[in-house]
Parts: structure tokens; C-alpha cells; sequence
């Protein structure tokens, strides 16, 4: 209940749209808690055998005028509550989504895509329901009860009693049928869900599936799925046709009671029959409100634990920023490239040894570093905490003379890029997916960019050039090709520091030489003509277990175990016939062993 309290922010900015809502509910309900009065005097009139015609039809011109002023400020009621909770809706999600965007990479390995879209949909829409239907419910539910026994209460106190007995139950029905009828419902999604990201799964996967002559199999899986969706839906339709006839019954019960007592009272001569109509339509008018306290009471449930999901995700994101960092997504400015680690540790989980052992080196601006050594030595932890998707336990980092951790997010975000083995296309076109991080370049820019990335000549043979659109994920690229548009992608940016962790891993070693003259300070690898970009002086560090792609940089660390053993430039490292050397030489020999 508590985490409910903190959607009062979000209902306050609508709150002149609520207090309409609330104002237009009750003149809704007056008006229509006056029509029985006149059903009953029309009655009356008949029953008494003193009607005339003229007496009859005003009373329905006057009943009709109250149930269309009722009508109308319904309407008007939906209007403002309904229209204040999707407006509530939107600015609830798109804060969610912003926090989401914002959350530290560790925050997503915990939690899978699935979930994070369940939050999104589930969680939030019931959020919604509350502030939408279960407002305006509650409020017709107040107004509706007040007046309704108002009236009653000046017919006949007793039989108001008696009839209203049976009500309770009503709400205690509506209750548990209604919470029942919502866990099947969420079942009958969770369900679809499995459903189509398991059909998604097998037609991205065509290829595997096919080549591995699993489609009888992969067919099974999903009849199985889909037998299971078939089941969940039989079981929610027969608690929904339940649903309604279970009401009517308690409803009738209700009718019955009211009907044996007021009957009574009207032979007794106690009440008159007009009586006994207005007691029959005010039954009937409270039947719904009644049944609408069971449903709000389960709005209310679903959405204090949904509000509560979703806040402490909200917060884990300001407790997840460091003390004294901010993010200014906005700014523009760019922070020098030197960088320097300071005894460096870091483990990922408590019970793992350190990926990454007191490391130390230092990089002037505008110089290169590459970094060679084992797998799963440590080589891309390193980026990990250059690019502060991880803080390291202990020891420093410096980026431009200013410790990591106290430069803002968005400074840090414009300065360092980084292309990784594995990248992520999206499905827009080639010019798209190369601005990504700069949507205001010109078509020179991105063709520049591309160029120095060894992939301008590849996309002119494309059907529409620039404008081709990639597929999801952007299937229709080799996975060389999807590495280079990464890395033109990240050059486009013109970062201060450029980091390239295994980005060549699926490009030959010849455009891997032409990519590396044009990105490289100073050209190392020779005559390289350099690129027109504005500003290119960066700081770059390449990544890779190939010496061949490393060997151009002012640096090399050579990383064991978490640790650097090696480092110095190509020629010294060569000299000290350690394990960099001895590494060289084979991949030399298998280079050899390939051209045979
Ligand atoms: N996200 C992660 N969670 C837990 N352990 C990880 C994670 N990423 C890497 N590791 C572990 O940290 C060590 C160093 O990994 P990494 O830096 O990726 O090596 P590489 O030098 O091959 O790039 C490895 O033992 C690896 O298993
Ligand atoms: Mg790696």
C-alpha cells in the first residue's frame, strides 16, 4: 500500500481533471437516483386510479431528461478520470523507461528482456487500472451508495435492512471469482508469451534448426506450447461464464428477500406499490457498485504490488549512480583522452576469483595501446571498467586527469566509444544505424566514416546504397560487414577515446591492415592517407588475441590471468623473447600453415 501513495505525484498533475471527474460522478448519480421516485409516483398515480395521461407523461419526460443528464455526466465523468490515468499511464511509462535506460550493466544481467517487458506492460497498465477504472468506480461506488440509501432510508428503514442483506455477498463473489478469473487470465498471457518468443526463437534460429534437422522437434515443442495456451483459455472461459450468472444468482436472492417483504408491507397497506417499485430500481441500481468493491479491492492489490515493483526499480537507479556523478545526456562537452589505472582489482561476483589483478598503465593522449593475451585473461574487463559498466573494487581510474567516478555519465558517453565483437545492428538503414550516436551528421560524415571503416565500396553494391534497411539485427550482413558498420558507427562519433575489443574478429587481415592505417594515431602501419574527419586526434585501444591486429600500437600489454606479464612496443616486446614472442611466432607459423 505504501508504494501506492507515490502515484499521488503523477495523479496530481491531473488533479483539476479529477475533481471534475468526481464533481461530474455525483450529479451523475443524483440524477440518476431520482428516476425512481418518479417511477414510483407514475405508480402510484396508476394504482390509485387517479392518473391522468398528462400527469404520466411528465413524469417520463422527467425521467427521461434525468437519465440523459445522468448519460451525459458519465460520459463526462469517463472523460476526465479515464482520460487522467492513460495521460498518467504515458508519463508513468516513459519514467520507467528513462530509469530503465539509465540502469547499470549489471542491472541487465539480473534482469532478463522478458521481465523488464513485463514491468513495462503488465505492471504499469495495472498502475492504470487503478488510477483509471478503479477511481471512477470507487467514486460512482461512494456516490451511488450515498444517495441510493438516502432515499431508501426515508421509504422504510427495515426493509432497506433486509434487502440489503444479501449484498456482502455479492462483493465477497465478485472477489475471489474476480481474482480467480485474473490469475487465469495472467496465466492465458504468460502463456502466449512462451508462445511466441519460442516460435520467434525457432525462425531466428531457421538455419540452426534446419541444418541440424530439428524441425519435427522444434513443431513438437510448439504443438505442446500451444496445447497448454488452448488449456489455460478453457479454464478462463468457464470462470468467466461463471462470472456473471454467479452475480445474477445472489442478485436474485436480493430481488427475492426484498420482493417477500416488501410485499408484505404493501398488502399490510404499510407501503404502497410506487413504494415497492422506487425499492426494486434502487436495488437494482446498487447491484454493480456493490459487485464493483470485490474488483476495486483486486485493483488494488495488483497495483500496489505492481507500483512496488516498478518504484524499486525507479530507485535502484539513483542508489545505482555513484554519489557525486550525474547524467547530463545533453552536454556537449568532451573530455580528454589520456587515461591511467592505478592498481586496479575487480571480480564480478563475490564468489569468483578477480578478473583482474592490481593493474596499472598509463596513455597519453592521442597515443595507442593494444592488448593481447589468454582468453578470458581479463582483456575486456578492462573495457568493462573504462566504460564504468562496472566499478572496480579497489585501486583508481583516471580518464583526461579526472577520476573516473567523478565524471558525469553523458560527458563520459560522448568521450568513449567503444566497438565490440559482439555489436548489435538495428533494423534501419545502413545511414541509420551509422548515425546512431550522432542522428545530426551529414551524408558526407557517415560516408567518411564508412569509408575509414573498409565499408563504403560494399554498401554502394547494396540495392539502395545508405538506405538499405538491415533486417532485424541486421541479417542481411556478413558478420564482417556488421563489425565494420559498428565500428564506422562508433568512428562517426569522434570520440576522444576509441576502444576496439575483438572488432576484427570476423574481418580478414587484409582490410583488418587498411581499417587499422586509417583509425590508428599517427597512421602507425605506414603510408596510411589519413582520414578528413574534424578533430582526429583519439586515444585508441585495440583488443585482440591476433599480435597481428596489436602490433601497430605505441603499447602492448600482453594479460594473463588478470594480469599484465608483458608489455612495451611490438619490436621490445619481440626482444624479450616472452610470451608475446613465442604467441607471434606461432600465429605466424599457422598464418604460413593456411596460405599452403
Ligand atoms: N559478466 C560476467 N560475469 C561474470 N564473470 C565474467 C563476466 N565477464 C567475464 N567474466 C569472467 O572474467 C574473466 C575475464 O573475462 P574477460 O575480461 O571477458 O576475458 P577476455 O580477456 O577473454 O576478454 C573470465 O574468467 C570470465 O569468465
Ligand atoms: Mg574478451
Amino acid at each position: 500500500m505504501e508504494a501506492i501513495k507515490r502515484l499521488l505525484p503523477y495523479l496530481n498533475r491531473y488533479k483539476t481533471r479529477l475533481y471534475l471527474g468526481f464533481l461530474f460522478v455525483t450529479i451523475s448519480n443524483i440524477c440518476s437516483t431520482l428516476v425512481p421516485r418518479y417511477a414510483g409516483k407514475a405508480i402510484d398515480q396508476i394504482s390509485i386510479h387517479n392518473a391522468t395521461m398528462s400527469g404520466i407523461l411528465e413524469s417520463i419526460a422527467i425521467m427521461l431528461l434525468l437519465t440523459a443528464g445522468s448519460g451525459i455526466f458519465m460520459f463526462a465523468t469517463r472523460r476526465t478520470i479515464i482520460v487522467s490515468s492513460r495521460l498518467i499511464e504515458y508519463d508513468l511509462r516513459r519514467d520507467f523507461l528513462y530509469s530503465l535506460e539509465l540502469q547499470p550493466a549489471a542491472f541487465f544481467n539480473k534482469n532478463p528482456t522478458g521481465m523488464l517487458m513485463s514491468y513495462i506492460n503488465n505492471d504499469i497498465s495495472a498502475a492504470r487500472e487503478f488510477l483509471g477504472p478503479a477511481v471512477m468506480y470507487a467514486a460512482n461506488t461512494i456516490t451511488t451508495f450515498f444517495f441510493v440509501l438516502y432515499f431508501m432510508l426515508g421509504l422504510s428503514w427495515d426493509i432497506t435492512l433486509i434487502s440489503l442483506l444479501p449484498l456482502p455477498l455479492i462483493t465477497i463473489g465478485t472477489y475471489f471469482i474476480g481474482s480467480k478469473v485474473h490469475n487465469a487470465f495472467r496465466d492465458v498471457q504468460e502463456q502466449f508469451s512462451q508462445l511466441t518468443s519460442s516460435a520467434q526463437e525457432t525462425f531466428s534460429g531457421i538455419r540452426v534448426v534446419r541444418s541440424y534437422l530439428r524441425e519435427a522437434f522444434e513443431s513438437l515443442r510448439f504443438e505442446g506450447l500451444s496445447r497448454q495456451y488452448l488449456k489455460k483459455n478453457m479454464k478462463l472461459a468457464i470462470l468467466q461464464s461463471a462470472f456473471i450468472p454467479g452475480i445474477m444468482l445472489l442478485v436474485g436472492f436480493s430481488l427475492l428477500i426484498m420482493l417477500g417483504y416488501g410485499g408484505r408491507a404493501v398488502i399490510q397497506g404499510n407501503m404502497t406499490l410506487g413504494g415497492l417499485t422506487q425499492f426494486y430500481i434502487y436495488l437494482g441500481l446498487l447491484i454493480w457498485p456493490v459487485a464493483a468493491i470485490g474488483w476495486i479491492t483486486n485493483i488494488i492489490q495488483r497495483a500496489s504490488a505492481s507500483t512496488a515493483r516498478i518504484f524499486s526499480i525507479m530507485d535502484s537507479m539513483k542508489h545505482g549512480l555513484q554519489n557525486n556523478s550525474s547524467i547530463n545526456i545533453n552536454n556537449d562537452e568532451k573530455i580528454d583522452g589520456a587515461i591511467e589505472l592505478n592498481s586496479v582489482s575487480f571480480k564480478y561476483t563475490e564468489d569468483m576469483p578477480n578478473s583482474l589483478s592490481d593493474v596499472s598503465f598509463k596513455l597519453s593522449h592521442g597515443s595507442s595501446l593494444g592488448i593481447t593475451g589468454t582468453i578470458g585473461s581479463g582483456k575486456s574487463t578492462i573495457v568493462n571498467l573504462l566504460t564504468r559498466l562496472y566499478e572496480p573494487d579497489s585501486g583508481n581510474i583516471f580518464i583526461g586527469g579526472k577520476e573516473l567516478k567523478n565524471i558525469d555519465e553523458g560527458t563520459l558517453r560522448k568521450s568513449v566509444a567503444s566497438v565490440l565483437q559482439d555489436t548489435f545492428i538495428f533494423s534501419i538503414s545502413i545511414a541509420d544505424n551509422i548515425k546512431f550516436g550522432r542522428p545530426e551528421a551529414t551524408i558526407d560524415e557517415v560516408t567518411e566514416a564508412a569509408r575509414t571503416a573498409g565499408l563504403h565500396e560494399e554498401i554502394l553494391t547494396f540495392p539502395a546504397g545508405y538506405q538499405t534497411v538491415v533486417g532485424e539485427r541486421g541479417v542481411i550482413l556478413s558478420g564482417g560487414q556488421r563489425q565494420r558498420l559498428a565500428l564506422a558507427r562508433a568512428i562517426l562519433r569522434n570520440p576522444s577515446i576509441l576502444i576496439l575489443d575483438d572488432a576484427f574478429s570476423a574481418v580478414d587481415t587484409q582490410t583488418e591492415d587498411y581499417i587499422l592505417k586509417r583509425i590508428l594515431p599517427n597512421g602507425k602501419s605506414g603510408n596510411g592517407s589519413q582520414s578528413s574527419l574534424p578533430d582526429y586526434s583519439r586515444t585508441c585501444i585495440i583488443i585482440s588475441h591476433r599480435i597481428s591486429t596489436v602490433k601497430y600500437s605505441d603499447n602492448i600489454l600482453y594479460m594473463n590471468d588478470g594480469n599484465i606479464v608483458e608489455s612495451g612496443s611490438h619490436p621490445e616486446l619481440l626482444a624479450l623473447q616472452g610470451r608475446y614472442f613465442d604467441t607471434f611466432q606461432r600465429q605466424q607459423l599457422e598464418e604460413e600453415l593456411q596460405k599452403l
